[in-house]
This record gives structure tokens, C-alpha cells and sequence, in this order.
């Protein structure tokens, strides 16, 4: 681990982890919704009529932050935590994995 400047935080061990098909960094101890928005786009999922979601209360309640991780949807963001060799996907839907950058 590694201190961060000024923080007085340690962030974990860098893991490497897929998001939406493209393969980057997310650290230890660090839930999914952080490793998405990491990434810049807030949105975890669509709802069924296309309506933007991401996390609202980030404590496991209102399951508005599902993703597809290692191809299982309606996985909270909020509440799993990153490991090496993770495949996340934003999803679509009740449970569809959202099409990865040209494909
Ligand atoms: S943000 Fe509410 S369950 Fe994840």
C-alpha cells in the first residue's frame, strides 16, 4: 500500500480489471462503482427505457448501481470489491451487458 499525498489514506494493491471490454487499472480495497467512475462516466446502468443510473445510496439499499461482473448481472457496484482478473460491464437493462467500445 501506498500512502496518498495529503490524504492520509493508503490506497491498495494495483489489480488489473476489465471495464466494458477495455482493460485497466483499480486497486484493493476498492468497490466497483469507484473503479467505473474512476473511468469518468458516473452511469453504472441503463434502466429497461434507456434512463441513465449510477449510484445513489452506495450502501448496498437501492440497487441502482447493477453491473455485470464476470458475466453475472444485477451485481451491486457499490458494495463488491475489485479484485485482480475482474471482468466488469456496464449493463443494460435487467441484466444485459452492455456492448464493449466498438463492438
Ligand atoms: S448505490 Fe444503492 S445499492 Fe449500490
Amino acid at each position: 500500500m501506498r500512502r496518498l499525498p495529503g490524504h492520509g489514506l493508503r490506497r491498495g494493491d494495483a489489480v488489473a480489471v476489465t471495464v466494458d471490454g477495455e482493460p485497466t487499472t483499480a486497486y484493493l480495497g476498492e468497490s466497483v462503482a469507484v473503479a467505473l467512475m474512476a473511468g469518468g462516466d458516473l452511469s453504472t446502468r441503463t434502466t429497461k427505457g434507456g434512463e441513465n443510473r449510477g449510484l445513489f445510496c452506495g450502501m448496498g439499499v437501492c440497487f441502482d448501481c447493477l453491473v455485470v461482473v464476470d458475466g453475472v448481472p444485477g451485481t451491486r457496484a457499490c458494495v463488491t470489491w475489485v479484485r485482480d482478473g475482474m471482468d466488469i460491464a456496464r449493463q443494460d437493462g435487467p441484466g444485459v451487458r452492455r456492448a464493449a467500445p466498438g463492438g
